[in-house]
């Protein structure tokens, strides 16, 4: 039912932010009344005075938080007459019936204008009461606002706002690729670097479970700093270079092999050649002095080692292909001419100083040096990472440099950033400095609660783990009733079995432990892709029964009768504040918490409205339409192929 329009009033309000602009051209009623509650106003809608159009650009720059958070900025910094932004804390209320967000930041303010002094307020309720009254665009984005308690202020937005921007989720575009205008109080870099995947060569030269993380972790992280328009440089920092080859080289030579085997055979012979290694004393003499030559250029070495390279890169790429990766390999060995001149600024800067025969750089808190040159000349992990940083900040001219490893490396790249600040690689022209993260992650478990093997006890190469997801999706589609013939069903269980593997990673706060259960990712009623695949067919399925509407006209109007549409609405409309999330953050989990809060919601909407057929159709096919370019959305940067039919 179409109540009436919220936006009736045509006087502006005076602040000339971001937020204010936003809903300036549907004009804006600012109230001096003095009370706080404000209607309640939940059955209405968008009228044609109410539609996107008219607004502007209605939410698609911010989700819902940052809407709030940039309203009640504004309000405080006009209460406080502040000449800067005030910054203020937003989070959603845990009970919806209070309100959807809400706002704790009266009471540390008021504490804050006590100390200074400042008596215009008596107790903290009577501020919180002052930035209501002061909040821009109050009557058009919320339909309630209340303070409770000693200042906490609860807000619940308007059925108008909702609306228009569902409709303008749908009316604006059709493309999963979400593009982002830029933020407020977002730094968002002009080129990132993100290094990930990033697996060694020799040492284990099949791709196994803890590249699988690095991979999908760093995959998500490019793919969201995408949506925000930034350029990205995905490079695969494999190791290709170091110790590990001149053991495997040195045992290749005393068994007289050419270079005329498999990936498989590749890994014996390392297993073989470190055990070696380890025991014998003139085979590990000779193994360095063949990496000493390698690293020089003696040409028979660098034949074999780039035939290697070779095995291994044919491997490597035909994972990335099943996981959809594009990322350009920049190995260890491309930064082995440039190592010295890194070093040697490093000992001109006073950074890097010789002790006891290495070079080594004395940390501020760290009693042990990070060594950048071996006592024996070489060079090592640490000497590499310095000479791809500097490449990377100088060359490259990347704004943020992004490191995706296990959280054991976490101390070797303390070290590096902190050589690297020192030695003034991270200065900008602008004053700024260039941002650097390493992201950790944790191990992958087995069922056992111990690190992820096989049943041998080697690691689980990827492969074989991919294509035992995918035969268990496989028969599991095979036990339910499907629409698909068996070609499409053996498609879909390849789909889903990737899917369902990069989800069970990714939703987990990644610096954690998981479990890798099968039976948990394919768990249809779970957290799971699987789950969300269903979910995404389903919506699909039934837009498809409606193709023939047009919904995409900003006339539209839409009606929140029943509770489940207007959380469905919320849900849909916190896709920003995910990504930025990714993005700031970098916990790829947020943005799967938001995908799968949307299933639900979706589901529930599902289950108690009818959309074919009842008065309120066009509305809630809109709102089908909103949910599935979301979702789409969502997977995307996830890395996650939808399923149109199951
Ligand atoms: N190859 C390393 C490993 O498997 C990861 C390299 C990460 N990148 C870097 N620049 N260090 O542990």
């Amino acid at each position: 039912m179409i109540v009436s329009s919220l936006c009736h009033s045509r006087v502006h309000c005076q602040h000339s932010s971001f937020v204010t602009s936003l809903f300036r051209r549907g004009g804006v009623r600012r109230r001096h009344a003095r009370h706080v509650k404000v209607r309640k106003c939940d059955t209405l809608v968008t009228s044609s005075a109410c539609n996107p159009s008219t607004f502007g650009s209605v939410p698609t720059g911010d989700g819902l938080r940052e809407i709030v958070k940039a309203a009640f900025s504004e309000a405080v910094t006009a209460v406080l007459s502040r000449g800067t932004l005030v910054d203020v804390n937003i989070s959603e209320c845990s009970n919806n019936v209070v309100g959807d967000y809400q706002c704790n930041s009266a009471m540390p303010i008021f504490a804050e204008l006590k100390q200074k002094g400042d008596t215009s307020f008596s107790n903290p309720r009577s501020l919180a009461e002052a930035i209501v009254e002061a909040i821009p665009g109050r009557e058009h984005l919320f339909a309630q606002t209340s303070v409770a308690g000693p200042g906490f202020v609860n807000v619940t937005f308007s059925a108008s706002f909702l609306a228009a921007g569902v409709l303008d989720t749908v009316v604006n575009s059709t493309d999963e690729k979400i593009r982002i205008p830029p933020q407020r109080n977002m730094s968002i870099p002009k080129r990132a670097v993100v290094d990930y995947s990033s697996p060694n060569i020799a040492k284990a030269s099949e791709m196994h479970v803890g590249h699988l993380r690095s991979t999908i972790i760093g995959e998500t992280i490019c793919r969201a700093l995408e949506s925000f328009g930034v350029e990205t440089v995905r490079l695969n920092h494999v190791g290709d270079w170091g110790t590990q080859f001149g053991m495997l080289l040195t045992h290749l030579h005393d068994m007289q092999m050419g270079s005329d085997f498999a990936i498989t055979d590749l890994q014996e012979f390392y297993k073989v050649a470190k055990l070696r290694f380890d025991k014998d004393d003139d085979f590990k003499a000779r193994a360095q002095s063949a990496v000493v030559r390698l690293q020089a250029g003696d040409v028979q070495m660098r034949k074999l080692w780039e035939e290697i390279c070779e095995i291994s890169r044919r491997d490597f790429e035909e994972i990335y292909r099943v996981l959809d990766i594009s990322i350009i390999e920049r190995g260890e060995s491309f930064y082995n001419e440039i190592i010295p001149l890194v070093l040697d600024e490093l000992v001109k800067k006073g950074i890097a100083v010789e002790d006891q025969g290495a070079l080594c750089i004395f940390g501020n808190l760290e009693s042990t040096p990070l060594i950048c040159r071996k006592s024996d000349g070489g060079f090592n992990y640490a000497s590499t990472d310095l000479a791809a940083l500097w490449q990377r900040t100088t060359q490259l001219e990347a704004d943020q440099i992004i490191y995706v490893t296990d959280v054991g490396q976490s101390k070797h790249f303390e070290a590096i950033f902190d050589a690297a600040n020192r030695a003034g690689w991270l200065d900008k022209k602008d004053n700024t400095k260039i941002r650097l993260d390493h992201v950790g992650f944790g191990l992958v478990m087995g069922e056992d609660g111990k690190r992820f093997r096989t049943r041998s006890g080697g690691t689980v190469p990827l492969r074989s783990l991919l294509s035992e997801a995918q035969s268990r999706c496989l028969e599991s589609l095979q036990t339910r009733s499907s629409d698909l013939d068996d070609k499409e069903l053996l498609e879909a269980s390849h789909i889903m079995g990737i899917a369902a593997v990069k989800y069970a990673d990714l939703h987990n706060n990644r610096s954690t432990n998981y479990v890798f259960s099968y039976d948990r990712m394919l768990d249809m009623k779970g957290n799971t892709a699987v789950y969300l695949l269903y979910t995404h067919a389903r919506i699909s399925t039934l837009l498809s029964r409606a193709e023939d509407q047009d919904l995409t006209s900003p006339a539209h109007q839409m009606v929140f009768t029943d509770e489940k549409e207007r959380a469905l609405a919320v849900a849909i409309l916190k896709l920003p504040d995910a990504l930025r999330a990714v993005v700031q953050d970098l916990l790829p989990s947020r943005l799967c918490d938001y995908a799968y809060h949307l299933c639900v919601a979706y589901n529930e909407f599902y289950s108690t409205c009818k959309v074919i057929g009842s008065p309120e159709e066009k509305s809630r096919l809109i709102l089908c339409r909103a949910t599935v370019f979301s979702l789409r959305r969502a997977l995307f940067v996830l890395g996650i192929t939808p399923l149109h039919k199951l």
